[in-house]
């Protein structure tokens, strides 16, 4: 696919949808009945990625903040974050970005967008600085857990392994511009 004819911005309360069909039932609901309240609210932001020939919606995805916390169950993974930060005091919360949405359409399925766009959210956010953000977080449904694992996530805890979604987390720091 051409990355180069898709348009992104960000959703308003007049933004005529476009079309936007993806595998999962529930994603498809929110970006036509809830997306707009969350974004008047302040609980989410979307942006949208519409195909420009084709006068359709490729993808969308909404952001909202998050903290990552100490949870004593799960001491190891912490350790090695604080690790990873370096004169750090003991702290028992770090900031992070939360994917709160991410949905590609089938028919663009499987062509390198839903990488596009992780990258793009990393570049922004290790790059602008405009707050404080040291991880981005995402509750990942069981069927994208594999996506989102060969983009750099890892997981905070092996006590969701059964669950329906599993949270999981990529350092901000870790992110080179190839
Ligand atoms: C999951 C999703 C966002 C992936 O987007 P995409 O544009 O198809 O992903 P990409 O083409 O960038 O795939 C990147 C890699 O992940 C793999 N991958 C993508 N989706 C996968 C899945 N569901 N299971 C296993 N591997 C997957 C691809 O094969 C590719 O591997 P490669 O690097 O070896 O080529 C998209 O399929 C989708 O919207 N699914 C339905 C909604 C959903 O589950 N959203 C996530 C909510 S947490």
């Amino acid at each position: 696919m051409d990355f180069g004819k898709l348009r992104q911005f960000q959703l308003s309360a007049d933004t005529d949808i476009k079309p936007f069909k993806c595998a999962e039932s529930d994603l498809n609901e929110f970006l036509f009945e809830d997306a707009k309240y969350f974004q008047k609210e302040l609980l989410a932001v979307t942006y949208l990625l519409e195909y420009m020939e084709e006068n359709k919606t490729a993808a969308y995805f909404s952001l909202l903040a998050d903290k990552i916390t100490f949870n004593p169950d799960d001491k190891g993974v912490w350790n090695k974050l604080n690790r990873n930060i370096p004169n750090t005091k003991r702290r028992k919360s770090y900031p992070a970005l939360k994917i709160g949405r991410l949905a590609v359409s089938e028919e663009f399925a499987c062509c390198g967008l839903g990488t596009f766009i992780l990258d793009n959210i990393k570049y922004a956010f290790s790059n602008v600085k405009r707050l404080g953000c040291r991880f981005i977080t995402v509750d990942a449904l069981s069927s994208a857990v594999e996506f989102y694992e060969r983009n750099g996530f890892k997981f905070f805890t092996e006590h969701d392994k059964n669950d329906d979604t599993r949270l999981m987390f990529f350092d901000l720091k870790n992110f080179v511009i190839e």
